[in-house]
């Protein structure tokens, strides 16, 4: 979230012949943290002089560093400080060793995100040798507001990698043209489940619904397969351009309405699909609402939704993957039972094994689960009634 108010500084950084800026004591800046992490109070001046070890000191004793070096040199220091962070403690259980992760991946990024970069009013980064960094900021923030902008480097980082995979797009199976995904947005890049939609039968004329729509992948998947209409939710705003974006550069959006919304839009469709969030723990950013759902609640009001806002004859299409199950998160049977709660039956499933790279990678600490993960798709209709 952003904000703006001036900072108190412990000295401006020294002054350098070949950066465009220094950000001066009490200069009123705008700050940008996708982890709501609190805006800095004092920035301590650092540059190339400074060592991993002693960034690493100063961060952990809650330092925010302001970097005036030179930008090659500031992302090396990145990966030194996170190198230094060190893995995850052992753990015996799959359930331990994913929180564990979890854990040690949370520490890094706040330990991270202490490093923080200026931008000019014209979203010029004050580092020598630095890349033009103006769209990625346009693109996620629009116009600067204030003379200054105060990031961190390791969000800019993320954000230049986005602005990048945007640009290029991306080619996803079954799909004709490219997908051109947003900042912040789930990426479809473990095409096993999407590869799954394209087995559904009889899409042909269908009303659909796609809940938490994303990208929009599904959805245009569905509308190049002969699909009439597409009506597309997502509780993200970013997510809601990014799929009206892509939809109209696919020749799709006379069909396709995307709307900000929680869970289902209003009305009834012929088919409802949805690739939920699929690990029932809490979110901790903005991002992961696409992963993480507290408490299964995404699942459990989508179940229980579903038969209201299907036509009659109308199929739900559930992606659902088996990781929370194999990491002791859910209880085997759990999600039948909820099907058989909300009066629905299951009419057909079509199951994949993980092929993603994370899933093959022996030296991640969640192989043991990761490896054994399957995703299935369910296609769900109302229970016969007295089932
Ligand atoms: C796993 S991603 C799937 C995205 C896309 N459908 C796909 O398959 O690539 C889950 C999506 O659900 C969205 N989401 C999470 N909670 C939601 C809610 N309560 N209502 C609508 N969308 C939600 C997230 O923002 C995210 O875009």
């Amino acid at each position: 979230m952003p904000s703006s108010r001036p900072p108190t500084s412990r000295g401006a950084p020294p002054p350098r012949a070949d950066t465009p800026f220094t950000l001066a004591p009490g200069e009123p800046f705008t700050w940008h943290s996708e982890s709501d992490a609190p805006e800095p109070e004092r920035l301590s001046p650092a540059d190339d002089r400074l060592s991993a070890d002693a960034a690493l000191k100063r961060v952990r004793r809650g330092e925010y560093l302001l970097y005036t070096g030179d930008f090659h040199n500031a992302r090396q220091l990145l990966g030194a400080i996170g190198r230094r962070l060190g893995h995850a403690e052992k753990a015996r259980s799959p359930l331990e060793a994913f929180r564990a992760e979890r854990r040690a991946r949370q520490l890094e990024h706040e330990t991270l995100s202490r490093i923080v970069v200026a931008l000019d009013s014209q979203y010029r980064l004050g580092l020598s040798r630095a890349p033009d960094v103006a769209l990625a900021c346009r693109q996620v923030w629009g116009e600067p507001t204030t003379a200054f902008t105060l990031v961190p480097l390791k969000q800019l980082l993320g954000m230049l990698g986005a602005a990048e995979w945007r640009r290029k797009g991306l080619s996803v199976p079954g799909l004709t043209g490219l997908l051109h995904p947003h900042y912040g947005v789930y990426l479809p890049t473990r095409t096993d489940y999407v590869e799954l939609l394209l087995s559904v039968p009889d899409v042909k004329g269908k009303r659909v619904f796609d809940v938490g729509t994303g990208t929009g992948v599904l959805s245009f998947l569905l509308l190049q397969r002969g699909a009439e209409s597409v009506v597309a939710t997502d509780c993200d705003s970013r997510a809601v351009a990014c799929a009206r974006e892509n939809a109209e550069r696919l020749g799709l959006a006379r069909r396709f309405q995307a709307m900000e919304a929680d869970l289902f839009p209003e009305g009834q469709a012929d088919l409802v699909v949805s690739n939920p969030p699929w690990i029932p723990e809490p979110p901790k950013n903005r991002v992961d609402r696409a992963v993480f759902d507290e408490d299964n609640r995404f699942l459990q009001r989508f179940l229980e939704g579903l038969p209201s806002h299907l036509a009659p004859g109308g199929e739900g299409l559930l992606l659902l993957s088996n990781l929370a199950v194999l990491l002791g998160l859910r209880p085997q049977g759990w999600l039948e039972e909820q099907f058989a709660r909300c009066g629905l039956s299951v009419k057909w499933t079509r199951s994949t094994q993980a092929r993603h790279s994370k899933a093959k990678d022996r030296s991640d600490p969640l192989h043991a689960a990761r490896s054994r993960e399957v995703t299935t798709l369910y296609c769900l209709v109302p229970a016969p009634r007295g089932a």
